[in-house]
């Protein structure tokens, strides 16, 4: 079953212009990109920094607004939908972004970030105060952290716990779709992998998509059944994750592909964590 569809999508960004006379010509941060995910697969997105994958990001979970064309999540258009469609949409997709020192709210306590998805939602995931508690105590413990962080402030964790914080409170608005967005570029090594492996696994005890937006060709590899390479607004190529690694069409992928060390299939990021000083 197809989950999500972007069809045609363009995104232009005015002008900077400003007081130092920035850039006064608009940035074509998407030009007319379309990608089909199924349910329940993990696709890739990968490109240099600046190719479009994070405006592409923000534009699914609506933190923008395409200048053309539309992105169809379940039959249901994000930009366009009725307020109870949009309710709906909203909880259904979820987003996890790359710098968890900048995502949760530093003037909240890890219980009342992972509920208050709940809370938002509160007409589709009916849960008293109590059962709301009991189901945060469950995700921080499925995400690797224990009762005894309830009470405290992201400051007060490190980089691969904020991630972990910031995937359970996702997860709390039940999703179907989880943007990910350069989910572990920010962590230790060492920690990336951790991440990536929890991610894994929660994709597929709850039965979750991914859009897995990363320049890091090796994880997207590991994880991904199916990539799409862009640049400059553009998708240049995709198709299964093999097969454009394997067989490049494209010269900028080939490119990306060459300019990674030491990307062996066989190899998990785990391995390469263990290889790791
Ligand atoms: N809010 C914005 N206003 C103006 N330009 C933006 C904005 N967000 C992104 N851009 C520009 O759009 C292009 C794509 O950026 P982005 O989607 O962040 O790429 P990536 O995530 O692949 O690094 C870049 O040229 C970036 O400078
Ligand atoms: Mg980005």
């Amino acid at each position: 079953m197809t989950l999500l569809i972007v069809d045609g999508a363009s995104k232009t960004f005015p002008p900077a212009g400003g007081f130092f006379g920035g850039k006064s010509i608009p940035v074509q941060a998407l030009r007319d990109v379309s990608l089909v995910i199924e349910a329940g697969q993990s696709f890739g997105l990968v490109g240099e920094s600046g190719s479009g994958k994070t405006t592409l990001a923000r534009c699914i979970v609506a933190l923008e607004t395409l200048s053309s064309g539309r992105i169809l999540f379940d039959g249901v258009d994000v930009a366009t939908s009725s307020r109870r469609d949009n309710m709906a949409l909203r909880s259904a997709i979820q987003i996890v972004f790359q710098d968890p020192y900048s995502s949760l709210d530093p003037r909240m306590r890890v219980m009342d970030i992972v509920a208050e998805p709940m809370v938002i939602h509160r007409r589709r995931i009916r849960l008293g105060p109590p059962e709301r508690r009991e189901r945060v105590v469950a995700l921080l413990e499925r995400v690797g952290l224990g009762s005894q962080h309830l009470q405290r402030f992201p400051h007060e964790f490190s980089g691969g716990q904020r991630q972990r914080i910031a995937i359970a409170r996702a997860l709390a608005a039940e999703p179907r779709l989880l943007v990910l967005d350069e989910p572990t570029s920010a962590l230790d090594v060492s920690v990336q992998a951790q991440v990536l492996d929890l991610l894994l696994e929660l994709q597929r005890e709850m039965e979750l998509t991914y859009l897995f937006v990363s320049h890091d060709l090796g994880a997207i590899r590991y994880a991904c059944a199916r990539v799409a390479v862009m640049q400059n607004g553009s998708v240049v190529e995709s198709g299964p994750t093999d097969v454009v690694f394997d067989t490049p069409a494209e010269q900028y992928t080939r490119e990306l592909i060459a300019a990674v060390p030491d990307l062996d299939p066989d190899k998990s990021l785990a391995a390469r964590a263990a290889a790791a000083p």
